[in-house]
């Protein structure tokens, strides 16, 4: 008699492996010294987003693995950090006969090179996609102890980012980004978040190289952000709803230690933030090492409706982005729920809200 196990297993790699790849907004972001292998101590506390790439992987008819990316430019697919998780989780599990080479199709959402983390999050997301495909990861429950440090591994591996989505929700990420320490959802309603990102990339080892050489760049007091990361590091553990969380923009807002060198990477960046915070009286943050500024709002509605403003004040040239073409103007919502949880059906509900401009 067949292994049910087996069977289903088997069943598993016949059919496409669907997941959600959020993006991901730093609302706090200490940088804690440089370290002796050129990376810096962070402590940062991350949210995902709703806005999510979608990464769809079957078994491939090709010798190798393949990948095809629809929607925004993702830049050459050698680059894609999707095939180079695949060859690393390949690796990790023995190139055994079960790791079949995989055809990945990629619904690229998120801006690139933002400071939103997607493509850290495409690679989260396929090295997941790869162990279900290979029958090493069962969706539907926990992962066995070796195959969550196997993961983990291969995540710190591809990338600084990358770890902080195995977590699926919010979390206190430190070290190089690879210690991640589970947070609270936002209590209630998930809040709005206006995403306004210049066509124009701000490369993270440039921001830190300015971080580094100090002058007007660094923080004036690297020790606030690093206070005001552990204080909201501590209300989310002990649960904070939207209003609360919304309440705190401003502190958060001036929480990011690479702001100021994301707006000398990036010239004009900081004068958008500057016109942004005028025109719609609410704190801008940072994401990351930029140049995508975020403002937190009570509802998804009202980021719509601000994300509207921002597309006419672009449109009218009252309001003027760096970058040679328009930035992108997009209003979603902290994630909901974990992206990928059994009943979440992948492409609906998480992506929900995301409209672009
Ligand atoms: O790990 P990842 O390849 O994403 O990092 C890209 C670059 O960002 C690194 O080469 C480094 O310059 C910088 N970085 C850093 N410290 C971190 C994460 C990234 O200096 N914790």
């Amino acid at each position: 008699m067949a292994d049910p196990a087996r069977a289903a297993a088997a069943a598993r790699r016949l059919t496409p492996v669907v997941r959600l790849a959020p993006a991901k907004l730093n609302l706090t972001l200490a940088v804690l010294g440089r370290r002796p292998d050129g990376f810096h101590e962070l402590h940062s506390v991350m949210v995902p987003l709703a806005l999510a790439d979608r990464l769809s992987v079957a078994r491939a008819a090709s010798p190798g693995d393949t990948l095809r990316v629809e929607g925004l430019d993702a830049g050459p697919n050698a680059d894609n950090l999707v095939l180079r998780a695949f060859a690393l989780t390949r690796v990790a599990v023995g190139r055994s006969a079960e790791a079949v080479p995989l055809a990945a199709r990629l619904e690229k959402r998120i801006p690139v090179a933002a400071g939103l983390a997607g493509g850290s999050s495409d690679a989260a997301a396929a090295i997941d996609a790869a162990l279900e495909a290979w029958g090493r990861l069962d969706p539907a429950g926990a992962p066995d102890p070796e195959v969550a440090a196997l993961r983990a591994a291969v995540a710190t591996g591809v990338g600084s980012d990358v770890p902080f989505f195995l977590a699926a929700g919010p979390a206190l990420v430190e070290g190089r980004g690879e210690r991640v320490t589970p947070l609270a959802r936002i209590l209630g309603t998930a809040p709005g978040v206006l995403l306004v990102t210049p066509a124009i990339a701000a490369p993270t080892p440039a921001v830190f190289a300015v971080f580094d050489a100090g002058g007007p760049a660094s923080p004036p007091d690297p020790r606030s952000t690093r206070r005001t990361s552990e204080h909201l590091a501590t209300e989310l553990r002990a649960g904070l709803d939207a209003a609360s969380l919304v309440a705190r923009a401003g502190v958060l807002a001036s929480a990011n230690d690479l702001a100021a060198a994301a707006a000398t990477v990036v010239d004009g960046l900081a004068g958008l933030r500057r016109a942004l915070t005028r025109r719609l009286g609410r704190a801008v943050g940072v994401s990351g090492s930029g140049p995508t500024l975020w403002v937190l709002y009570p509802s998804a509605a009202a980021a719509d409706a601000a994300a509207a403003d921002v597309r006419r004040g672009i449109d009218d040239g009252s309001l003027v982005a760096p970058g040679q073409a328009p930035p992108s103007i997009i209003a979603t919502t902290l994630a909901r729920s974990a992206p990928n949880e059994p009943g979440n059906e992948p492409g609906s509900a998480s992506t929900g809200h995301a409209t672009e401009g």
